[in-house]
């Protein structure tokens, strides 16, 4: 078995927003086979497709109707045969995503369940009798806010359902919702997929007695990644989601991906104490390869924040092995939530050296190669059902999700020939695809020369990592068997002087940054970064 996915550069996809074939304003599959040359051209080694099956969209896919079908919004079966065969041609992994701890109301199987208490698929959701007052059964909550229960009057009884109302989630004590979901699985290995992203890999099982959470004190809040004025910070979820028998889930699932050849696994793990869970949930080599974390998803920006969290995953993950991003289709584009308004030209890029050195796998979000900050998305063109009971407090997800510009010349942006499900964002014409493929110094191209020269450091790939204590800049050295790199990264708006620990400093040559080294003496103007060999 290869070991691809370690150190391994991942573009995220998602496919709504990201290239309209057949012009009916939503991005598709044969869409993105017609860009994958360009996604090749960013030196990446593989990538995550988000959903594209059959769903109502509610929650845009992320509710899945028919697991083995494609949406026809997205096109065919044949059409991802397509494109697998010519991501393969091109050398690319594909990864796909898989939301298996729940599915829509629409699935025959939720529609089955719900019809009475005694029909073969009525335990395969998360029922329960109302409360003594006919209320929920507990005081769980939606990550999408209010309450984890809704009623349902053919039944008589709440279902569960960690998001939406139209996504009750799966009953996982049930092996035979288990082998179910294997067996789906199964169907795109056979096809010849390399890996799934496993959406909520946390969430699959809950705590069989419903036993209420606990409820933080006044003015704590637990540091998932929520918004402020949700309910859902206010509790500690221990008993709805990452329960023990997750564990013995993940190990069935890592046997059946070991019957296929160099498959990788890349849970989300999303919820409190995140990182003993991505410890726990990687270690050793029967469950998952990956664990994708938030915790550079967030709003804090700082040395501390950086260096702790790097740190922290040095130490607990030991074995694991984790993937990072900094932006993704549910958060802010990292631009605009870490720059703080400062457009600063150069912040970008110093933010794509940061994630291609940190020790662990990267996800790279579409159009984060284009340096493109969040859009601003008017309440009436708002799409997400997440973002519009918290406007405008919190504006929800389709900021970061508005359709990629690939020649500003043309209308929509060359992404569709009709009005797209999402505005064109009008600032980021100028930062289209063609014209950055024109300009060598442009943070396209940059990007590129950035994740192929890295690719080719065995330290950056998958060297140890060992932070360093300098002042005002973050810096940490990666090593592996016959190569020692020190990364100096100033994340600030500030020129930063700094005395470096080593002697024998060995700069790469990377024109697209500018470190003036002096002897021993670094100066690092803002957002530039320093690569060097030492001995
Ligand atoms: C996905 C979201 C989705 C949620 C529910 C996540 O973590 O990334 O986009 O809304 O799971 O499936």
């Amino acid at each position: 078995m290869s070991d691809w996915w370690k150190g391994a550069v991942i573009y995220q996809i998602y496919p709504r927003s990201f290239k309209d074939s057949n012009n009916n304003g939503v991005g598709d599959l044969t869409g993105i086979t017609q860009k994958l040359e360009y996604v090749q051209s960013l030196g990446v080694d593989a990538i995550w497709i988000s959903p594209f099956f059959k769903s109502p969209m509610n929650d845009f896919g992320y509710d899945i109707s028919d697991y083995r079908e494609v949406d026809p919004l997205f096109g065919s079966l044949d059409d991802f045969k397509n494109l697998l065969a010519k991501a393969h041609s091109l050398k690319l992994k594909v990864i796909i995503d898989q939301v298996i701890s729940h599915c829509s109301n629409e699935h025959e199987w939720f529609a089955q369940s719900r019809q009475n208490r005694t029909n073969d698929k009525a335990d395969w959701f998360v029922w329960a009798d109302p409360n003594e007052q006919g209320g929920p059964p507990n005081n769980w909550l939606s990550f999408f806010g209010g309450s984890a229960w809704t009623f349902d009057d053919r039944r008589g009884q709440y279902y569960l359902h960690n998001f939406l109302s139209n996504q009750p989630d799966l009953n996982f004590h049930n092996e035979a919702v288990q082998a179910a979901q294997l067996e789906n699985l199964k169907f795109w290995l056979d096809l010849g997929v390399d890996g799934f992203r496993l959406d909520v890999a946390n969430f699959y099982f809950h705590d069989k007695q419903l036993r209420d959470n606990p409820v933080f004190p006044e003015g704590e809040r637990s540091t998932v990644g929520v918004t402020d004025s949700n309910p859902y910070a206010r509790q500690s979820h221990i008993h709805s989601i990452t329960q023990i028998e997750n564990i013995a889930f993940i190990a069935k699932l890592r046997a059946l991906t070991e019957q296929y050849p160099d498959i990788t696994t890349m849970g989300e793990i999303n919820g409190e104490h995140s990182l003993d869970i991505m410890a726990d949930y990687t270690a050793g080599d029967k469950r998952l390869h990956m664990a994708y974390t938030f915790d550079l998803l967030g709003d804090a920006c700082s040395k501390q924040v950086v260096e702790s969290v790097a740190e922290e995953f040095n130490q607990t993950l030991k074995d694991g092995w984790a993937c990072w991003a900094l932006s993704n289709h549910d958060v802010q584009r990292v631009v605009s939530r870490w720059n703080q308004g400062d457009a600063h030209p150069d912040f970008a890029l110093a933010a794509m050296a940061l994630l291609l050195s940190l020790k662990g796998s990267v996800c790279m979000y579409q159009g984060e190669e284009l340096g493109l900050s969040e859009s601003d998305v008017e309440f009436d063109d708002l799409q997400d059902p997440y973002g519009k009971p918290f406007w405008p407090e919190y504006k929800g997800r389709d900021g970061c999700r508005t359709p990629i510009i690939w020649d500003e010349a043309e209308a929509f942006g060359g992404f569709s020939e009709v009005k797209p499900w999402l505005p064109i964002d009008k600032q980021q014409l100028q930062l289209s695809v063609k014209r950055q493929q024109q300009n060598p110094s442009s943070m396209l191209n940059k990007t590129r020369r950035l994740v192929k020269w890295r690719n080719q450091q065995n330290a950056l790939r998958d060297g140890e990592f060992t932070l360093l204590d300098l002042p005002k800049v973050l810096a940490w050295l990666r090593t592996s068997e016959n190569q020692q790199m020190l990364v100096v990264i100033n994340l600030t708006p500030e020129q930063a002087e700094v005395e470096l620990p080593f002697a024998n400093i060995h700069v790469h040559a990377n024109s697209d940054f500018q470190p003036v080294l002096e002897g021993q003496h670094l100066s690092l103007p803002p957002y530039q970064v320093l690569f060097a060999d030492v001995q």
